[in-house]
């Protein structure tokens, strides 16, 4: 009757609680070798959680007197997925499925493999829980569906293994993002699946940036090693550098005297940094540029400039949240041909490559993390939740140029828990980096009509998205709301925007014609060409994307307030008002 018992603990998860993989586990990954996971695994929807009721990962399939026990799995005969993906998109079936995935594969190792002092094993996403067990036993868990996560393994590998993954994008109103959202909630393993293996003393961490404040003169570089000292070498060629550092309480940090090419968009020079400490070596292409803040402007290497954006969602007809980097450079591609310098990514940490592209590309981005709407302020497990997330999000991508602004989240009610929640992460960004201005989407105050929101007081730049002519049909609101405001720190308009089904024509007061979106358009840029405080925009939104919210026949499940529609075919007219506006702007 042993087996049985799994129907009689309702409290089965508890014990899968206490092993969270979290940033302090995340360990650098630029020019590092590894064993791909990627490809055939075996997986299953589990919508019971039936894996860890019963544990199925124990394998057992033979009682204490060794007869045959009757099982509710088939590791090797389930049917094939190719990972990283979405469960969603493989089979109509299993579009609006939410809840467990069992993913399984037979991993064989070499002797030599094995022999390394670490073996760690990195997913570069899975939404939202996601638990790792190998061979029998469980390993790690992590909570949050758009960073990566790591968790040394080398205890528990042999030369042939099986590792089960179970995710779960369960929608959870203490989870951050809560379960109301207004994007597709993904399900599955959906980034890179890898084992990274490590020497006895490895680089865990390599932060390298421009000195703010340094006339462009001064790069700093912090080196945090697996072991308390040593000596780091840092070798940036083409700058003449080649330095040796000592390493005190596992940290080596120097400021390094450079005259760098300056990173930007119109020259996105990078620089291929490597790093070595004992055997372990790790590199990066870095660029080198400053972003600052002052009075009510935004400087890139010292020029004023203004971030003419679109916002995009991480969402794709094709492979749904895993992007392949093809669609990843058609963004950027229609993003430049749009006229845009800037994209906002919406509403969580995007993939790793899209700012590595964007680096190589030329364009701007503000990252954030999925403190969307009404989350539980006042819950202090969904504030580890939301600052592990932004951890995790700052240490994956500290190096990369092309990402200037951090937000700790988007359209939050003005309440004293949610100050005292985004406040702290606002206050976590800052102090983890120095490099970087913090921002936030916040909302339009509707009591006075203006730009008033507590938390702007620990933002560098203030986001605010407002829907006047759509949300907030009297588009006169929109010269009061400016007329009304007078803040002290630059302003990007974070969104504006209109539905708009492609081919629905009518007169520019019909919602959800082309006609219409478009004279939103020409209405919201007219205006914001004259507000000297507003430094950028990254209307709502480049591509429409599925949206369980959006019911109409003519959304159909989909956001429609993209400028081009979400098979990325069609160019609404509101492409060409944003485009003109911002070639004028130049
Ligand atoms: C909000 C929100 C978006 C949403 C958009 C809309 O501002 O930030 O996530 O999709 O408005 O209503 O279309």
């Amino acid at each position: 009757m042993q087996k049985m018992a799994d129907f009689l603990t309702p409290d089965y998860e508890s014990e899968y609680l206490n092993k969270d993989a979290a940033a302090k586990d995340l360990v650098f990954m630029g020019g590092r070798a590894s064993i791909s996971l990627n490809g055939n695994w075996n997986y299953t929807i589990d919508p019971y959680d039936t894996c860890l009721r019963q544990k199925w990962f124990k394998e057992i399939y033979k009682d204490d007197e060794g007869r045959t026990l009757p099982v509710d799995f088939s590791f090797d005969t389930w049917e094939e997925i190719e990972l990283p993906c979405n469960t969603n998109t493989v089979k109509p079936e299993f579009f609006w499925y939410e809840g467990p995935v069992v993913f399984s594969k037979t991993v064989r190792l070499k002797e030599t493999d094995l022999a390394h002092d670490h073996i760690f094993l990195r997913i570069g996403a899975a939404n939202y829980k996601c638990r790792v067990f190998i061979n029998g036993q469980y390993v790690c868990e992590h909570f949050g569906g758009s960073t990566p996560f790591m968790c040394d393994v080398k205890e528990y590998l042999k030369e042939d293994n099986r590792i089960v993954l179970v995710s779960d994008n369960t929608r959870n109103r203490y989870h951050v993002p809560t379960e109301n959202t207004d994007w597709f909630n993904y399900n599955g393993i959906y980034r890179d699946i890898e084992l990274v293996l490590l020497p006895g003393d490895y680089i865990k961490d390599l932060k390298i940036a421009l000195v703010p404040g340094s006339a462009f003169k001064k790069i700093k570089v912090t080196v945090r090693t697996s072991s308390d000292s040593g000596v780091v070498k840092v070798n940036i060629p083409e700058l003449n550098i080649s330095e040796l550092l000592s390493v005190h309480n596992g940290t080596a940090e120097r400021e390094l005297d450079a005259s760098p090419l300056l990173w930007s968009p119109e020259s996105p020079k990078l620089y291929d940094v490597t790093v070595s400490f004992c055997e372990d070596t790790v590199s990066d292409k870095v660029g080198f540029r400053e972003i600052s803040v002052k009075g009510n402007d935004i400087f890139l290497n010292g020029e004023k400039i203004f971030l003419k954006g679109i916002s995009v969602h991480e969402d794709s007809d094709a492979t749904g949240k895993a992007l392949t980097d093809e669609e990843r450079m058609e963004t950027i591609r229609v993003a430049k041909e749009l006229g845009a310098n800037y994209l906002r990514l919406a509403h969580y940490p995007h993939h790793e490559n899209m700012a590595k592209l964007c680096d190589k590309e030329g364009l701007l981005l503000w990252e954030e993390i999925p403190v969307y709407w009404a989350i539980e302020f006042d819950d202090l497990d969904s504030y580890e939740q939301a600052k592990n997330q932004l951890e995790e999000l700052i240490c994956r991508d500290y190096n990369r140029a092309s990402v200037i602004i951090w937000s700790v989240g988007n359209e939050n009610p003005d309440t004293d828990e949610r100050f005292k929640f985004m406040s702290s992460l606002a206050d976590f960004a800052h102090k983890y980096d120095e490099t970087r201005p913090v921002s936030a989407a916040c909302l339009v105050d509707g009591k006075t009509l203006s730009i008033k929101d507590r938390l702007a007081e620990k933002l560098d730049i203030i986001g605010v998205n407002e829907y006047m002519g759509w949300y907030s049909p009297n588009f006169d609101e929109l010269d009061m709301l400016f007329k009304n405001s007078n803040p002290s720190k630059p302003v990007i308009i974070t969104e504006f925007g209109a539905d708009a089904t492609a081919g629905l024509h009518g007169t520019v007061d019909d919602k959800g014609t082309e006609e219409c979106q478009a004279e939103i358009y020409g209405r919201q840029t007219e205006t914001i060409k004259n507000i000297p405080y507003i430094k950028g925009m990254s209307p709502w939104i480049l591509f429409d994307f599925k949206c369980p919210r959006r019911t109409s026949s003519i959304q159909g499940f989909y956001n429609r307030k993209g400028l081009i529609t979400s098979d990325r075919k069609y160019k609404k007219p509101a492409f060409y008002v944003l485009q003109k506006f911002y070639r004028e702007k130049n």
